[in-house]
């Protein structure tokens, strides 16, 4: 039976159902510099959500000739804190749960809309601090508007659904969709990032964070908004990001809020994670943000964990898991 260690929580149905089948689950959250020494090689498999970082050295500490990890279990969508490379040739086989979170994410994605154009988080300040604001919270309407997404994978579609029914029109850059999906869903697919930010007041961006997206909204891509929604209502350019930090230079952010070429960003995931009080996009009053919570509910958290945990029985009674992430290893 195998020894498992969960560094990041996971729901405790999850850990009973791998108990029940005889595995060991050690709850421990490790310092980065016991992980360098290898304290993952007393394991079989570990489940990392996004705070433990599994990089080269960590990895590579983390492997034995006849021993130590055979499986990284990434409890939730992106493998970015994870060396792939190092694990394939290391024989480790990486799994995630990439559908568990979608819903989760995406009422996330479209609460930070509403809250951007109807001013909920200012309204719940002025309210904190005994003013009656009303007059100046005149938000508008995201019906009637163009919601621009970089990426139309699961998610995205999940936005693009809500936003359909909210009476938005739809518009995607993503080289690696097929068209049809796009069409089924009424949704323009675009040759380049650029031409979405021309067409597009609302961006939401639902990519991977590479070397190719670093920073891929920017200073000069957020300056090609217009502010003038398709219903030719003045509504302000509005930036919202629940996918990965690092894909959005919030340096530009900052400068496009302070010369108001944005009316609103909002963040979930940030550059720096745990974000902190000297980021100074944080401090703007047309900005607002969570921490990393697109997938922290209830529901999705259960659905990770029972998938996690389905995808480790499987693999330690010698069948494929479902959702493999480096299949070179099979
Ligand atoms: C994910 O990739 O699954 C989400 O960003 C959630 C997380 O990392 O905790």
């Amino acid at each position: 039976m195998a020894r498992i260690a969960v560094t990041d929580g996971m729901a405790a149905a999850a850990i009973s159902m791998l108990e029940r089948e005889g595995h060991e689950v050690v709850l421990a959250h490790y310092e980065t510099e016991a992980l360098a020494d290898g304290v993952l090689s007393d394991f079989d498999a570990v489940v990392v959500r996004s705070a433990t970082k599994l990089t080269d050295e960590v990895i590579s500490a983390s492997c034995g000739e006849s021993s130590g990890l055979q499986l990284i279990g990434r409890a939730g969508v992106g493998v970015d804190n994870i060396d792939l490379s190092t694990a394939t040739n290391n024989g480790v086989l990486v799994c995630n749960t990439p559908g568990s979170s979608t819903q989760s994410v995406v009422e996330l994605t479209i609460g930070h809309l509403l809250a951007s154009v109807r001013h909920i988080p200012a309204g719940t300040q002025s309210l904190r601090a005994g003013e009656w604001r009303k007059s100046e919270l005149r938000g508008t309407e995201l019906s009637g508007k163009r919601l621009g997404f970089i990426g139309f994978g699961r998610i995205a579609q999940g936005v693009g659904r809500v936003a359909i029914a909210l009476g938005m029109e739809l518009h995607a850059y993503d080289p690696y969709l097929k068209a049809h999906v796009a069409r089924d869903l009424n949704c323009q697919l675009h040759s380049s990032v650029d031409e979405v930010f021309r067409r597009c007041t609302h961006i939401t961006v639902h990519c991977n964070l590479s070397d190719e997206t670093h920073h891929l909204i920017n200073t000069k891509r957020i300056g090609l908004m217009t502010g003038r929604g398709a219903d030719g209502i003045e509504c302000g350019n509005h930036l919202v990001n629940c996918a990965r930090g690092g894909i959005v230079d919030e340096q530009a952010v900052l400068e496009a809020l302070e010369t108001g070429q944005l009316a609103s960003a909002a963040l979930d995931v940030f550059e720096n994670e745990p974000a902190t009080a000297d980021n100074h996009l944080l401090q703007h009053s047309s900005f607002h943000g969570t921490p990393h919570i697109g997938a922290a509910t209830y529901e999705a958290q259960a659905r990770i964990g029972f998938e996690m945990a389905e995808l480790l029985i499987d693999f330690f009674a010698g069948r494929t898991p479902k959702s493999v992430v480096n299949r070179d290893v099979l």
